[in-house]
């Protein structure tokens, strides 16, 4: 099978998928659904040879006829040249949570944070007494004693027979000047090498955010604190499902397949690994650790666990604490002694990205009641403080990562991230990623377009659009469906117009119901008001480029005044970064995870209420939306206008004028 004119071409069997055979040519298509021939993104173009299979919905007609085919559904019976359009590949996503920085704002830790370095892997070097008749201590006894003079008092140390197989000949080829790398490991400190002091080399760790979309990841000097470089990468594991749960289902159905998906994260990891060491000149034995965050499932197959029982109920993981393992035991290739430390989970849809994050936005210091919420492919809440700290997950789907609408992609190359400036005349302004021609919407963008829609009256607060507003951008689609077009076929790199539906307004109210169904019955459950609540931080990739008073105005946020709205950035790779850096942080991430009560709302017996009542725009109850309800909107909130955003991505303000 050949992928494009000139492009590569690999064997595959007859009757296997043009998915799995586009796999093996390298190309990673959109797969949302997970090959179950519901979602349409994985849409090839069978120029010649024959296929069986993959002419069906939700292709059209028209579609059909011009050769398209669903990838998943589509068998290769004989040889065949296979295009594959832009906008079915996973393209790397969009560089802002691979940038140096992850946090932004005061208040918020970042690199400085971590004041006193006292990092999870050491390298000691170390002059071990030379035995004598007066001292004839055994070897590892006089290690010991000359290891405890450089780690915290009172520090327990011990060795792996390994270990202690190399002492003898290692204290004595080089006169008891010996280099040590010691590792935090289950409340004592554990010697993973022992080497001559003349080999001593940098000591380097990698902090990693383990997203269901998005991997990210920054290399560490574990002596120093700088952060040397960033790397961002599209998890492999979406060829498998956009979701967790399709994921395990996969992993479920398939022989094999626990094996296979992680695998494809170990190398994914490991290919940022190598473009991090690459970037920064060091090699990667030099790493000694990696401090990973994520939500439950994916540590769970990022280590190579069953993540099976996540999704029935009563939603049981198979640990919420991992304890450090050879990282080289789950295909990751850094020094041969590393370790890999996972972050504590507090429940099975409660992960180690929310105890970074709390962690990382010091949510668990202080007496003020703070709220972090996290928007990625579900939606995470904890409110609490120093005392106590409560959370719970909305599986809200992820309508927000531009997934399950039509025109809908994640935030990479030619996505719509920013719309603006819909007026009565029909002007509409937006912003596409990179600059390129835009080929679908990303989160941001919905939410803009829905507050747009919204001012200018072309669709109602129950999401139904209104002819009556006279907008030539309103039409039924081929199937009937209503729809808004955005961009015409004229300025679409996807050489199509690229519109809204009334499908797709659905789904997008149904995500943004049930995130602030989910606050307001974790609030409920504390007893507690917005009122009372000083702050409310916005995690994730999504927060980072979130219109503030749009995402009050459609009901996603609650309507606080703007000073205490905040973006908090990628908090699951700060947090940690700050556990790979002190292990300080990271028995406070423990502490952390062994506080949170978490609130299973498929139980709540008010969930339904509240999310039923957030099914409207903003909210059936407009008096919950004081600023909404009087027009002024939540004043002082940073606009998507601002620089701001553009300098993040380091572009230019481009924001596009189109007529109607
Ligand atoms: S329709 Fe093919 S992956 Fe969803």
């Amino acid at each position: 099978v050949r992928f494009g004119a000139d492009g590569p071409i690999v064997e595959a069997a007859r009757g296997a998928t043009i998915l799995d055979a586009a796999r093996a040519a390298g190309f990673f298509i959109d797969s949302l659904c997970g090959g179950d021939g519901h979602c349409g993104k994985c849409r090839v173009v069978v120029r010649e040879g024959n296929v069986s299979g993959g002419a069906a919905a939700p292709l059209t007609p028209e579609e059909i006829a011009q050769g398209f085919a669903l990838a998943c559904l589509a068998r290769i019976e004989d040889d065949a040249l296979i295009d594959i359009p832009e906008r079915s590949l996973l393209r790397e996503p969009a560089p802002h949570s691979g940038d140096l920085r992850v946090s932004r704002g005061a208040g918020f830790a970042d690199e400085g944070a971590v004041a006193e370095l006292d990092p999870l892997v050491r390298r000691l070097s170390l002059r071990v007494a030379t035995p004598t008749l007066e001292n004839n201590a055994a070897d590892f006894d006089r290690l010991e004693t000359a290891a405890r003079a450089a780690l915290p008092p009172n520090a327990a140390i011990r060795a792996d027979l390994d270990v202690l197989r190399a002492l003898p000949a290692a204290l004595r080829l080089s006169d008891g000047a010996v280099s040590v790398t010691v590792a935090w490991s289950e409340g004592s400190y554990r010697i993973l090498e022992i080497a001559p002091a003349e080999a001593v080399a940098s000591n380097l760790a990698v902090a990693l955010d383990v997203g269901t979309t998005t991997l990210a990841a920054h290399l560490v000097d574990l002596t120093t604190g700088a952060t040397l470089a960033a790397a961002l990468r599209y998890n492999g594991q979406a060829a498998y499902g956009a979701d967790v749960i399709r994921r395990i289902i996969w992993c479920d159905s398939e022989n094999g397949g626990l094996e296979r998906l992680q695998g494809i994260t170990a190398a994914d990891v490991n290919a940022m690994i190598e473009d991090m060491c690459e970037k920064a000149g060091h090699p990667r034995e030099e790493i000694t650790a990696i401090a990973a965050a994520g939500n439950t499932t994916m540590i769970h197959l990022l280590l190579g666990v069953t993540p099976r029982w996540i999704r029935r109920e009563p939603y049981t993981g198979a640990m919420r604490q991992p304890p450090p393992v050879r990282a080289s035991g789950v295909g990751l290739a850094i020094h041969p002694a590393g370790l890999l430390y996972c972050l504590p989970s507090v429940s099975g849809f409660v992960g180690a990205d929310i105890t970074a994050g709390v962690m990382a936005c010091g949510l668990d210091v202080g007496g003020a009641v703070r709220m972090l919420v996290d928007i990625g492919t579900n939606g995470e809440i904890v409110i609490g403080n120093k005392d106590w700290m409560v959370a719970a997950s909305a599986s809200a789907g992820p309508a927000f990562e531009g997934a399950g609408n039509r025109d809908g992609m994640r935030a990479t190359a030619g996505a719509i991230d920013h719309v603006g400036g819909l007026a009565a005349d029909g002007a509409l302004r937006f912003t596409a990623i990179g600059g390129a021609p835009p080929v679908g919407f990303c989160g941001t963008a919905y939410v803009d377009l829905l507050a747009e829609l919204l001012r200018a009256a072309v669709m109602d607060k129950a999401g139904k659009f209104n002819a009556a507003a006279g907008s030539d951008r309103l039409r039924e689609n081929s199937d009937g469906t209503p729809e808004f077009v955005v961009v015409r076929a004229g300025e679409s790199g996807a050489e199509r117009d690229l519109a809204i539906t009334r499908d797709d307004v659905a789904n997008l109210m149904r995500a943004k119901a049930a995130i602030y169904a989910a606050i307001k019955v974790l609030l409920r459950s504390v007893g507690l008001r917005f009122d009372d609540i000083e702050e409310v931080l916005v995690a994730g990739a999504f927060g980072a480029f979130l219109d503030m008073p749009n995402a009050v105005s459609i009901g996603l946020l609650p309507d606080l005044p703007a000073a205490r709205l905040r973006f908090a950035g990628n908090t699951s790779l700060q947090g940690a970064k700050m556990a790979a850096l002190s292990v300080g942080h990271y028995n406070r991430a423990r502490r952390i995870a062994d506080k949170m009560t978490y609130f299973e709302l498929s139980t709540d017996p008010n969930f339904m209420d509240e999310f039923a009542a957030a099914c409207f725009f903003p909210h059936t109850h407009i008096e919950e939306f004081p600023s909404v309800r009087s027009g002024r909107g939540a004043s002082g909130v940073l606009s998507r206008q601002d620089n701001v955003k553009c300098k993040m991505r380091n572009e230019k303000p481009r924001m596009r004028a189109h007529k109607a």
